[in-house]
C-alpha cells in the first residue's frame, strides 16, 4: 500500500492545526514535519515546541525528519514532543552515535529511520538496516521545499529496496524532495511506498484528489 506524507514545510504555519485536520481530511498516512538547524542543512525551520504542539493536534502519526548536527543530543526530546517515526541522515554524525541515536529511539517506543542525502550511495543505509523501521532517499539537497526532482536518484532507490528485501522486508521506503503528480511513478516503480509531497500538495487545489492519485501508485 502506498502511503502519503505531506510535508508540513510548505504549510501555512500560522494556521498549523487546521492544515493538520485538512491533511486528515484528505486521505493523509503520516504528517511530514521537516526539521532543519542552520547546521547540517543551510536554512532553519522548527523545533521541538512545534512537533509538540502538533503531536497534540495530529489524528495521523508524525513522521519526523531531523536535518540536524549530532541528533543524538535531542532524540530523547523529539521522542517525548510525540514523533511516531523518528528519521537521522547517516551523514549527521559518526555511524556510533547513529547507531545509538536508532536505538534510543527503539527504546523509547519511536519508529527509528535513517536517511540519505543525494551525493550518498546506497551502500551507507547497510549497517543500520536492522535497526529501521524506514529508510528515506532523498530526491533533493535537503533544506529547502519546492526544489526540482532529481530523477538520477531512481537507480539508488532501486538499489535500496532490494537491500530491504533481503534484509527487513517490514521496513518501508520514503521518496522526499520534488514528488508529486508528474514524478511519483517513477518512485513507486523503483520501490518506494512512502511519498512524502511538500510544495506539490500544498499548492494542489483539489489535495484530496492528488492524495487519490498518489495513492493509487503506478
Ligand atoms: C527538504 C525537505 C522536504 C520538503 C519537500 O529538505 O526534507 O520534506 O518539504 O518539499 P517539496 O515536496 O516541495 O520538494
Ligand atoms: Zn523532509
Amino acid at each position: 500500500m502506498i502511503k502519503v506524507a505531506p510535508s508540513i514545510l510548505s504549510a501555512d504555519f500560522a494556521n498549523l492545526a487546521q492544515e493538520i485536520h485538512s491533511m486528515t481530511e484528505n486521505g493523509a498516512d503520516y504528517v511530514h514535519v521537516d526539521i532543519m538547524d542552520g547546521q547540517f542543512v543551510p536554512n532553519i525551520s522548527i523545533g521541538i515546541p512545534v512537533v509538540a504542539a502538533v503531536a497534540k493536534v495530529s489524528k495521523i502519526p508524525l513522521d519526523v525528519h531531523l536535518m540536524i548536527d549530532r541528533p543524538l543530543r535531542y532524540t530523547e526530546a523529539f521522542c517525548k514532543a510525540g514523533a511516531d517515526i523518528l528519521t537521522f541522515h547517516v551523514e549527521s554524525d559518526t555511524p556510533e552515535n547513529i547507531r545509538k541515536a536508532l536505538e534510543l529511539t527503539k527504546e523509547l517506543g519511536v519508529r527509528p529511520a535513517i536517511s540519505v542525502k543525494p551525493g550518498t550511495p546506497a551502500e551507507a543505509v547497510l549497517p543500520y538496516l536492522d535497526l529501521c523501521s524506514m529508510v528515506l532517499v532523498m530526491t533533493v539537497e535537503p533544506g529547502f521545499g519546492g526544489q526540482k526532482f532529481m530523477d538520477h536518484m531512481m537507480p539508488k532507490l532501486r538499489t535500496i529496496a532490494g537491500y530491504i528485501k533481503e534484509h527487513n522486508p517490514d521496513c518501508e521506503l520514503e521518496v522526499d524532495g520534488g514528488v508529486g503528480a508528474e514524478t511519483f511513478r517513477t518512485c513507486v516503480e523503483n520501490g518506494a511506498n512512502v511519498l512524502v509531497a511538500g510544495s506539490a500538495y500544498f499548492k494542489s487545489t483539489e489535495p484530496k484528489a492528488f492524495v487519490d492519485l498518489l495513492h493509487k501508485g503506478i
